[in-house]
């Protein structure tokens, strides 16, 4: 059994990740690939609501214990369904990962990075994802965008300089691993962004 992909989108708030998530699965399935759909925080019982704590616009969590939860729910997440899918052949596309925790309790809340790369050395050993698409847009395109499409959660309320900061952790990762990690900007025209997607997958998920 040949072991599937582990595709996983990131971007800050925004970026527009969602919008490709719509048509990626069929991208996918129609290469013939069989693809499950998953997010973080999220994809388990436990990890949703997990999600559902952290997002709420009410609770105040210290950075430390926004980082711990997220990984808790990330191990479960890997155990019941990542890897289990992995294992059997499926691809896994996930709606942020492991960069998310980098970008935004590290970068954008000030957590070391090393304490992020010892949990994520814990949680996940050497596994990272075989392709991700980090959407980029500036901060100021990105708060614009969620503030005019919905109520903004917990994280979505932080100002300018938290989500710049967020940017540069992702930058970061992309520069720690380029190989695995493609910048797709997020600025230009819907169709060219989904057409830079469409050549990313190929080029590093089916040569
Ligand atoms: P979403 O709106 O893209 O579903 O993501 C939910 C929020 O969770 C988003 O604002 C980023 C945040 N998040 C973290 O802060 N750390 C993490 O590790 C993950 C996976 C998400």
């Amino acid at each position: 059994m040949t072991r599937g992909k582990f595709i996983t989108l990131e971007g800050m708030d925004g970026a527009g990740k969602s919008t490709h998530l719509t048509w990626i699965p069929d991208f996918l399935a129609a290469r013939g690939v069989t693809v499950r759909l998953t997010r973080e925080p999220g994809g388990t019982a436990l990890g949703e609501r997990l999600r559902e704590l952290m997002l709420d616009k009410n609770q105040k969590l210290h950075a430390e214990t926004e980082a711990l939860l997220m990984f808790a729910a990330r191990r479960e997440h890997l155990d019941k369904v990542i890897l289990p899918a992995l294992d059997a052949g499926n691809w896994v596309v996930c709606d942020r990962f492991t960069d998310a925790t980098f970008a935004y309790q590290s970068g954008g809340s000030g957590l070391p990075w090393e304490r992020i790369v010892a949990l994520e050395s814990w949680v996940q050993g050497s596994l990272q994802p075989d392709l991700t698409l980090y959407f980029d847009v500036p901060s100021e395109i990105g708060k614009a965008r969620t503030q005019a499409a919905r109520e903004p959660d917990r994280f979505e309320q932080e100002g300018r300089s938290f989500f710049d900061r967020v940017r540069e952790s992702y930058f970061r990762r992309a520069r720690e691993m380029p190989h695995r990690m493609q910048i797709i900007d997020g600025t230009v025209a819907l169709d060219h962004v989904k057409q830079s997607v469409e050549n990313k997958i190929i080029s590093n998920c089916f040569k």
